[in-house]
């Protein structure tokens, strides 16, 4: 049976075979690494609050213009925003994929780090000075290396196409993270000592919710979780086929990606706390908190003798697994990008964007510094501004997108459009263009 669009671009093969990759895009270090790290240098609790209020009352409704457009315009970013809102939208396209490439470079780097991890977990045990540790391998030759290999991986499965490739990895590769998650939570809540570290997670202090910096933070925290403002999820929309509700599908896709995310603060909080590692936690600034996850948390673990060697290799498999589902997501954007607009076959497109993702990634592989900043410039501003302008084209320019959305929708989807199509024209402008005011605020501070 054809179960999808069945346009010769290729097409998703189930009607699950859509939600679970773009859960899997949309799952990933940002849930884990990310967050962990975010959640720390910004205000714990407090963040977390903003975060899961963005996430329902600004990510959902910008994921459904993403899809609407994509659907609509079965074509990768600039093709779908000159096809949709017009000509003058080509660059917003550009600036799509010249965030995703940026993206990717410093994201197999982290990639390759969490790889490292569970490899020397299984092999060599788990390091006794963590934060050394994690100095002495985050850059430099072998983190290069790593990185390689990364990108290597994803662009072997890309170069299987939709359905052969992504989907399958995704159908296997996502039920088994989130069984991961849950069991170390379980886990992690029997430590004693774990309560601490829910009061600092889950506890807010309410003074601090109107903070500008917390609310830039949380909204460039929400934008990249969800793979939104650079055409990420518009990219797997377009091998839909009418016959999705896709008010209903992002729904899920965003109540699965806040899950993991949480489950992943579950995880982490309450082992650092326990065993002691708070002050290596609370308070750093952004730079310092990229390598809370790989410095606590195997420190952690290797308090914790043999079994915590197993949790460590079961904790950074599951990473890894979450980084690849994500950059498979951010490799096929380029590489449609590069069919679409440039003709160039599935395999030669893959190996060519993979190696300059490859050359590119080196730079953040050398230097934390310039990964943090690759974060905070293209992982953070670009989709701020991604985001705003993604509610002006669906709600200024595209023609009709409630009608888009409308196909395939069921009564709820159908009852709900009109209020969704007030919010994208006359509020998310306001919205995302003041979050986007407020992350370049913070961060020139
Ligand atoms: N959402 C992914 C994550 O949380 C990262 C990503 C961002 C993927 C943008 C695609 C596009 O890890």
């Amino acid at each position: 049976m054809e179960g999808d669009g069945g346009s010769s671009r290729g097409a998703w093969g189930s009607q699950l075979g859509f939600l679970l990759a773009a859960i899997g895009g949309a799952v990933g270090l940002g849930n884990m690494w990310r967050f962990s790290a975010t959640a720390s240098s910004s205000g714990g609790a407090a963040f977390v609050v903003v975060y899961i209020a963005l996430t329902f009352l600004v990510g959902v409704p910008l994921l459904l213009a993403e899809l609407a457009i994509g659907r609509r315009a079965a074509m990768s970013p600039i093709g779908a925003l000159r096809r949709v809102a017009g000509r003058s939208w080509v660059p917003a396209g550009y600036m799509f994929v010249a965030g995703g490439f940026v993206i990717f470079s410093f994201y197999s780097v982290i990639a390759g780090w969490a790889v490292r991890y569970g490899v020397e977990a299984l092999l060599s045990g788990l390091p006794v000075e963590p934060g050394q540790h994690f100095g002495n391998i985050a850059t430099g030759p072998a983190a290069a290396l790593y990185h390689v290999g990364f990108v290597a991986l994803t662009a072997l499965v890309v170069m299987g196409g939709v359905r052969a490739g992504i989907e399958r990895a995704a159908l296997i590769l996502m039920p088994t993270l989130f069984l991961m998650l849950v069991g170390l939570a379980v886990w992690a809540a029997t430590l004693a000592g774990a309560a601490e570290g829910y009061s600092f997670y889950l506890a807010p202090r309410f003074d601090e919710l109107l903070n500008l910096k917390i609310l830039g933070d949380a909204a460039a925290q929400t934008y990249f979780s969800l793979s939104l403002g650079m055409g990420a999820m518009l990219t797997f929309a377009s091998y839909l086929g009418k016959n999705h509700d896709l008010g209903r599908e992002s729904g899920i896709i965003a109540v699965a990606d806040f899950s993991v995310a949480f489950a992943a603060g579950l995880v982490t909080f309450p082992i650092v706390f326990a065993l002691g590692f708070s002050d290596q936690v609370i308070g750093l600034t952004a730079d310092e908190a990229e390598g809370v996850l790989f410095i606590a948390l195997p420190g952690a673990f290797a308090l914790m003798g043999d079994l915590g060697r197993g949790i460590g290799v079961l904790f950074f498999a599951a990473l890894s697994v979450a980084a690849l589902t994500s950059t498979i997501s951010l490799l096929e954007v380029l590489v449609s990008s590069v069919i679409d607009e440039m003709h160039v076959e599935r395999k030669k497109a893959t190996m060519a964007v993979g190696l300059g993702v490859a050359l590119l990634g080196i730079a953040p592989a050398y230097s934390l510094r310039v990964l943090a900043s690759m974060n905070e410039i293209a992982g953070g501003l670009l989709l701020g501004l991604g985001a705003f302008l993604i509610t002006i084209a669906v709600g200024w320019f595209m023609h009709d997108p409630v009608a888009e959305l409308a196909d395939g929708a069921g009564p709820l989807t159908r009852k709900l459009l009109p209020g969704w199509y007030f919010l994208i024209r006359f509020v998310m402008p306001v919205i995302t263009g003041f979050v986007f005011y407020s992350m370049i605020v913070s961060s020139l501070r």
